[in-house]
Parts: C-alpha cells; structure tokens; sequence
C-alpha cells in the first residue's frame, strides 16, 4: 500500500498514431516494469487487432514504481486511452480516473483534431495537462513550430512542452520527473468508507466480470462484501490487485490507487462502466461518484449468418463479444431476404468493422452485414414518435408526420490547398459551414455540421483521398434536424428486398436507387431474374429490366442526374454474397445455388 502523496494517475491522449501506445512502451520499460525482453513491441495494444492495425481499442491501465531524482519511490498508475474518434467514451472513463494526462504531439504533424477534441476531454475533466512533442528524431520534425502552435491554440506556455522521442527513448525521465513535479497526489480520504470507481471491465470465465477500478476513498480488500451503487448488485471480492500490464494479486487496494476487483459477477451489466463500487454497510451515507452516461451506439446494421444453420452461434459469439464491449448493442431480428439475424447498434463505422471482423475471427463464422444506418426519429400523425434504425421499421408515408435524423458536428484541421475540395466534399454532403479558423499561416480548423448518414457512407474516405492523407476529423453528436427522407425500396422479381432498403434524402433516392439497381444488374445473372426495379415509396423512380437496359431503354417517372454512384457498403454488401439469398426468384430449369437459403419468415 502507498501513501497518496507518492501516488500518481496519468493518462496519454493523443491524436492517432502519434506515438501514445510507443511512449507508454518506453515508460514501462525505463521504469523497469517490463524488461527489454519482455517488451513485445506495444505492449499495451494487447489484442491481436489492436497490433495489426496499429491502434488501441480497449482502454488498459498499468502501475510503474518510479525512482525519482529526489530520491524517492512512486507508484505511476497509467491509464492508456484509445486514439480514435469512435472510442471517445473510453477516453472519457479513462480521465475520470486520473488526475493529470500527458498530451502528446507529433513534431512532424502539429496539432491535428483528436488532439484538440481529446484536450477538451481533460480539460473538462479538470486535468492537469503536461504537452510532449514526440517524434523530434525524424528529419522532418520541427519542434519549434509544434511548440508556438501549443502555445497560440491549447494556450500551455511554449517552454513548457518536453521534446521526446519515444522511439529513440529521448526525454522519457523528463516526462516522469513532470509527471510527478506537476500532476497532483490524489485526494481521497483514506479513513472513509469505500468509494471506488469502475472506469472499464473485461470478463474472465474462471473469475467473472473484473472491473477496473479507481479507488478514491478508503479501501478495498479481498473477501469482503461488495455493492455496486447504481445497479444494487452484491458479491463478494474474489481477488483484488493492480496490473502490471498481466493482473498481478494484491489482497488490497486503497485510496488513490488504480487496480482491479475480481467480482464473479457472471454478466456486466451488473457492474456498469461508471458505477460506484462500496461496502453494504456505507449504503445510505454516501453519495456515488459522478458516472459517466453509457455510450450510446450511433450505427446500426443487420448482420445475418452465411449458413442459416449457424445462427445460435452468431448469438453466442455476439453475447461473448458483449461481455467485454459495453457499447455493442444487439436485438434479434428477421428478414425475409436474409432471415434469422440480428439488428447491431455501434460507436460508429471502425467499431463496425472491429466486431465483424472479430465474429469472423475469432469465432471462425462467415458473416453478412447489411449497409449501415442511423436511428431517425418518426413522428407518426397521431403523435406517437418512434426511433427507427432500420428501415424496414419505417411507416408508411401517409403515416409520417415528419421524420428528423441525427446531426455531427464535425471539426476538420487541413492545410489551406484543401480548403476548396473539402467545401465541395461537405456541401456535396448536405453539410452545412459554420466556422473557419487559421491555426498558423498554412493550416486551418473548418467547422461544419453534416447529418450523421451522410458521414458514415465512406466521408473520411473521401476526405483523406481528396486531401492525399493531410486532413484530420473529429466529430461529435450535434442534435436531430427534421429532413426531407424517403424510404428506398429494391424490388428483385417484383417483390421488395427488405435486406437491401434504405433511407436517404428524397434529392439522392432517384440516382442512389438507379446505380444500386445498375450494379445489381451486373451482379445477379440474367437467367435468374427479370425485373430488378427501384420503388420510393410508392412511385416508381425507376424500372429497369436486364433485358430493357440491353435494349437500351429505360422508363422513368420523375427525372434526375445518375451521377452519384452508391457507397462502397452497397456494392460489398451485394457482392459480399446476398445475391445468393435472392435465388428465391430462379426460373425453372436453372442451376441450383450452391449456398441454401436460410429459413424464411
Ligand atoms: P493509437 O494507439 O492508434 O492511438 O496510436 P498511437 O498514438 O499509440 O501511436 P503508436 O505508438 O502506435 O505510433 C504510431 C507510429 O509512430 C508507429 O509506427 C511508431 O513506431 C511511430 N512512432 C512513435 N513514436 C515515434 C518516435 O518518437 N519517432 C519515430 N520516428 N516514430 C515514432
């Protein structure tokens, strides 16, 4: 146990890839905690996933003994923090648990988005904010630029950013000597009763749900009783202790220290992320700590076994994927292209694609998504107001009052040369421009908000291709605006396929559904179909039959430019192997599908 005075909490934010999860490397090695040999490279990006694609996903923490110059030891709890925008919730825990954060910069990049979007986290948080330039070994670094651009746009006196090379290990006992000059000893009351916040949890099939926890007044310690404030769960404490990266046992923990609780909870949602671990006892004395609200998923799709057959362990691989990713949202659902599946709700678009490509590896099963929606709010004309994600949800058009869909408000740092492409990019969007500001002569922060649909159909694609990689996004929910949104219908054989429907802007439906129904036409093979036709609402935008389009005729209701092409989702989502599904259509005498249909509703 170590007296509060020689206790730290610290995380690093930064924006992505400029070298959090390397300089945490380095801290843990200088401090001894891991050995050179040890280190696999980026030891706190512990998932396979994590390591491949370079990023950090879950939220770790880890506890350093540092022997500082003046002689004495500390015990330095870090807290790692994702980079990406999707995972702002896991950087929000993370503060709440520390009392100071390390902001690091890259020399060669300056100040990009998520440095600014994570700056105001901590701030908020009331953190103390120590700024490492990182990177300074590179040819193109330049730290006297960096520096001037801490002082003009975070407001932190210039001289007092450290220059660092995490790679090279340059500057890392100046950051701990900052670490423990600067960032304040916690506060708690050591003698009070216990109040202990869960900032993360993962799950263990021998111990339980292990939450990870900040201490902030007394003490915890193995086999005493437990409560969570919040949810009324008890248990008793399996085992306590701190991470070093691997948990390591300690019997106690206490005010001011950050480690884990093994609670035997068998589910988490009895030890919710944000929670106030106590003892029964305290019950009625204390108040809980302040919480922090759920994430909220802001994504949703459908995702369907390949093989029918395989659905009860598309169910058990999303219920263990769920054990240890609090903000993945699922519900059965049933489509009658696609039957027995489930409806998903996520961050946004990369946390998508985490849990897709983990169903599919970890759990070995072949996995169908359909293309990615939000949730609008329906008011019907009686008054009810419905949250639909999915739009086979959505009423029929004579039932809609109005519709309203989420709104972002998106922050975008750029050289100058790109102002002009990403304004087209927005507006082409239904962006709308609110702010312009100059970080330095050659650099600018541009305002927008954009409707949240419009961002999740390949936005950040568009934006990093249009400005060769030079452009940085962040974004946060900006509110729900009524718009003008129509339902878009695909009918393959003259029935709609609910699989492939979506909701969009009644401006885009007519080109939008034309180049669907143009790439489906090159998908499905002739023979199997007559007539894939596109119908919004109720009327016709167009139909176009495989045979007419060879004829070269086509017949239109109402007009329109087909210059859009569909997002990339679309045309994998089809070619990614629903046209089996549709072979509910094949005339007689064709060739059987090699991939049975799943069961239908
Ligand atoms: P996320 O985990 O995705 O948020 O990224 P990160 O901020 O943890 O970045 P990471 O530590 O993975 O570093 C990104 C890349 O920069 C890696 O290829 C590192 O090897 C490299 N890098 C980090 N620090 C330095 C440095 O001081 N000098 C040089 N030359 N490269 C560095």
């Amino acid at each position: 146990m170590t007296d509060q005075a020689h206790i730290r909490n610290f995380c690093i934010i930064a924006h992505i890839d400029h070298g959090k999860s390397t300089l945490a490397d380095r801290l843990l090695e200088y401090t001894g905690t891991v050995s050179k040999r040890e280190l696999m490279e980026q030891t706190l990006d512990q998932m396979d996933l994590e390591r491949e694609k370079g990023i950090t996903i879950k939220a770790q923490a880890v506890r350093m003994l540092y022997n500082a110059l003046n002689g004495e030891q500390y015990e330095l709890n870090l807290i790692d923090t994702p980079g990406h925008v999707d995972f702002t919730y896991e950087v929000s825990r993370s503060l709440a648990a520390c009392e100071g954060a390390l902001l690091v910069i890259d020399a060669t990049q300056g100040i990009e988005a998520q440095t600014l979007a994570n700056l105001y986290l901590a701030l908020e948080a009331d953190l103390t904010i120590i700024p490492v330039i990182n990177k300074i070994d590179l040819p193109s670094a330049d730290p006297e630029r960096v520096k001037q651009e801490v002082e003009d746009v975070i407001g932190l006196p210039a001289d007092e950013a450290i220059l660092a090379s995490a790679k090279e290990g340059i500057g890392t006992q100046d950051i701990l000597e900052a670490i423990i000059k600067q960032v304040p000893a916690p506060k708690g009351n050591p003698n009070a009763p216990l109040r202990a916040l869960v900032f993360d949890s993962h799950y263990d099939s021998y111990k339980g749900v292990i939450a990870y926890v900040r201490v902030v007044d007394g003490e915890l310690h193995e086999g005493e009783k437990l409560v969570m404030m919040a949810t009324g769960s008890a248990t008793e404490i399996l085992e306590a202790g701190y991470f070093q990266p691997r948990l390591i046992p300690s019997e106690t923990l206490s005010a001011g220290e950050v480690g884990y609780v093994a609670t035997g909870f068998k589910n988490v949602k009895d030890c919710r992320v944000g929670d106030t671990i106590t003892v029964p006892a305290a019950l009625g004395r204390i108040e809980p700590l302040p919480g922090y609200s759920p994430a909220k998923p802001m994504v949703f799709a459908g995702i369907y076994p390949v093989e029918g057959n395989e659905y009860p362990l598309l169910r058990d691989a999303l219920d263990r994927l769920k054990l240890n990713d609090a903000s993945l949202f699922f519900e059965p659902e049933t489509s009658t292209a696609l039957g027995f599946g489930f409806r998903c709700g996520f961050l946004g678009l990369l946390h998508m694609e985490i849990v897709q490509e983990r169903i599919e590896r970890e759990y070995n099963l072949d996995i169908l998504a359909t293309a990615p929606s939000v949730q609008y709010h329906v008011t019907r004309t009686s008054g009810e107001v419905l949250e639909v994600d999915n739009p086979s949800e959505m009423p029929d058009e004579g039932e809609i009052e109005k519709i309203e869909e989420p709104w972002m408000d998106i922050s975008i740092f750029t050289p100058t040369r790109y102002i002009g492409t990403i304004m087209d990019l927005v507006t082409t969007r239904r962006g709308a421009f609110k702010e312009m500001k100059y970080i330095e002569a050659e650099r600018v922060l541009l305002t927008y908000s954009i409707p949240l649909a419009e961002l999740i159909t390949d936005f950040y694609d568009q934006l990093k291709s249009r400005t060769q990689g030079y452009a940085s996004l962040d974004y946060s929910f900006g509110g729900y605006h009524e718009a003008d949104l129509v339902k878009l219908d695909i009918l393959v054989n003259g029935v709609p396929v609910d699989a492939l429907s979506l909701i969009m802007h009644r401006e885009k439906a007519y080109a939008q559904g034309r180049a669907l129904v143009e790439k489906l036409r090159s998908l499905i093979p002739r023979q199997l179909f007559e007539v894939p036709q596109v119908l919004r609402r109720r009327h016709y935008a167009q139909a176009q039959t495989a045979g007419e389009a060879e004829r070269g005729q086509e017949t239109h209701e109402d007009g329109g430019e087909c210059g859009d092409s569909p997002g990339s989702i679309h045309g994998d989502f089809v070619a990614g192997g629903l046209i089996p599904f549709l072979g509910r259509g094949r005339p007689q005498g064709s060739p059987p599908h090699t991939t049975p249909p799943p069961p239908l509703q």
